[in-house]
């Protein structure tokens, strides 16, 4: 299974596609899942809420109640806790931290063999982010890189929208792969709370491995 990618302080669970039988949601969560709901996505949602679950009696060492949906499709955490959630091919994770450490997190993984077309590079990437997607020397480095910047951006959307339920699009960042550190140097080119003003610099780390890459970020509340 996968490491945490996070400190101590933030709880950190994935829950594979084995443990799907087991899981038995609180039925409130069970409701936001209509009836016409495809079986891929009852299966992610259902492992992402286990994970979070799980996560949860981790950290505060007691079971939540459900964990409903924003008007966004945001996660609605208890009201001293922050989270994220991702879900792709056979897995899904989830963190949680006290809001008295983090003000947001950001989590994302992605299914390599899911495809990515490349025609959304010039939907999520700067021309220099676009420079360094290409600088790939094979097609598959070329793809994998695409993956793991888009990956990214997704992690950053989910740590600042629940803030000031600000939405960011993908050029409202910029990324420079920082390769000893395996992560994105990001700097915001708006503002994406008040204490992330436009110019806020942050860093996402970013992993490959098993047929996955995940990205991650941690916003941490500092002190006023
Ligand atoms: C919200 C979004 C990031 C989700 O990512 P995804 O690749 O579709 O799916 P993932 O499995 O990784 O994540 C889904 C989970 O994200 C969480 N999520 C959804 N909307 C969210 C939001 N507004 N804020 C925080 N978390 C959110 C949910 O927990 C969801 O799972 P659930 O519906 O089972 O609860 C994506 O759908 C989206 O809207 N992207 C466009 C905006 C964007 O990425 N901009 C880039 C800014 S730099």
């Amino acid at each position: 299974m996968f490491p945490s990618p996070f400190p101590s302080e933030v709880a950190f669970r994935c829950f594979s596609e084995e443990q799907y039988p087991t899981i038995e949601l609180h039925p409130e969560e069970e409701q936001y899942l209509g009836p016409r709901t495809v079986e891929i996505r009852k299966k992610h949602f259902r492992l992402g809420r286990a994970a979070a679950h799980q996560a949860i009696l981790d950290l505060t060492g007691k079971p939540a109640g459900p964990i409903l949906t924003g008007k966004r499709r945001e996660p609605i955490w208890p009201a001293d806790l922050v989270g994220t959630i991702s879900h792709s091919g056979a897995f899904a994770c989830a963190a949680v931290a006290y809001k008295s450490f983090a003000v947001g997190i950001g989590y994302d993984i992605e299914f390599k063999k899911d495809t990515i077309n490349q025609e959304i590079s010039r939907l999520i990437c700067h021309d220099d982010e676009t420079a360094w997607v290409n600088s790939g020397s094979t097609v598959d480095e070329v793809d994998a890189n695409l993956r793991t910047i888009f990956c990214a951006k997704e992690s950053i959307f989910k740590a600042f929208y629940p803030i000031e339920r600000v939405e960011l699009a993908f050029k409202d960042v910029k990324l420079e792969w920082d390769q000893e550190q395996s992560a994105f140097r990001g700097r915001l080119l708006r503002n994406a709370s008040q204490q992330h003003p436009e110019g806020h610099l942050f860093s996402v780390p970013c992993e490959s491995s098993h047929g996955y890459v995940r990205s991650s970020l941690l916003l941490k509340r500092t002190l006023p």
